[in-house]
């Protein structure tokens, strides 16, 4: 619930004129909250008195106003960005994990519920790389995968158990990155968006990332393994790996003219 200080409150307008859901009106010089609302927040960032606070969230989280990007420079940054499939065995630092959790944390959420959950590995990667490829092998042992998990992924579960047996192995789906991300939201479109913000946090902070298709359905192949990662209730939409890049790359990729329609 939105709160307003009455004793800050000048009656601007201003959190009114913002309010996507017109939940505020102003009377007596004063902002009045008229019902419950999805708390986007837009009244507390707009409000030059910080007379507005949210019930059950850290306000002394918010900070002061600033967007600090140029726009050339953003742009040849995206078109940098590459998918990165060597990895240097170096951990990522605590701090650089933290701020792609908050890349993620403030991104678009539709209807504002904020459900992403962002599941981590690092620290246990090796068992959850061993648990991994004990179902991996299982698939392609057996040539069956459960429902959920499309079913040529069973051809691809033999590829990618071959390779593992090569000399020197190649781990098809772990890729040598040392941390592996997972994203549950209530809807794909905000698992995506903050997926991208935290690749583009990834490169800003030297990483890099490979969105892994292959390795978010095969957490489908047994329950222990959404259990492990903490989400038996949720669906991952996203899996990234993430490390510091052991590829260097001198230009940007060539990409097909962009499909527009201006009108
Ligand atoms: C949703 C999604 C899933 C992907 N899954 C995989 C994957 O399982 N393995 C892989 O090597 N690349 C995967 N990729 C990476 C794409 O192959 C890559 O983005 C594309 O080839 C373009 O290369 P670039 O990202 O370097 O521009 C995935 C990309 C997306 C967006």
């Amino acid at each position: 619930m939105v709160r307003i200080d009455q004793n800050r409150c000048v009656g601007c307008g201003l959190c009114a004129e913002d309010c996507i859901a017109a939940n505020i009106i102003i009377q007596n010089n004063k902002a009045v909250i008229q019902r419950p609302c999805l708390e986007c927040g837009h009244c507390a960032a707009v409000c030059p008195q910080q007379a507005v606070s949210l019930e059950d969230y850290d306000m002394a989280d918010m900070e002061p106003f600033s967007i600090a990007l140029e726009p050339e420079e953003l742009l040849r940054s995206i078109k940098s960005r590459r998918s990165i499939r060597r990895y240097q065995p170096r951990k990522i630092e605590a701090e650089k994990l933290q701020r792609l959790v908050q890349a993620g944390r403030y991104t678009a959420t539709a209807k504002n519920t904020q459900s992403c959950r962002f599941v981590l590995v690092q620290e246990q990667l090796d068992t959850f790389k061993h648990m991994i490829w004990q179902q991996v092998q299982k698939a392609a042992e057996t040539g069956t995968v459960p429902d959920g998990v499309p079913s040529y992924m069973v051809e691809q579960y033999k590829r990618f158990v071959a390779l593992r047996q090569k000399e020197p192995p190649v781990d098809y789906l772990f890729r040598n990155a040392p941390a592996v991300l997972f994203i549950a939201a209530n809807t794909p479109v905000d698992a995506a968006l903050a997926a991208q913000n935290i690749e583009l946090m990834a490169i800003a902070q030297g990483l890099g990332a490979l969105y892994n298709g292959f390795l978010n359905c095969t957490i489908g192949l047994d329950p222990t393994l959404k259990q492990w990662l903490g989400l038996e209730d949720n669906a991952s939409y996203v899996c990234m790996l993430l490390g510091y890049p052991d590829v260097h790359y001198t230009s940007t990729a060539p990409r097909k003219p962009a499909d527009v329609v201006w009108r």
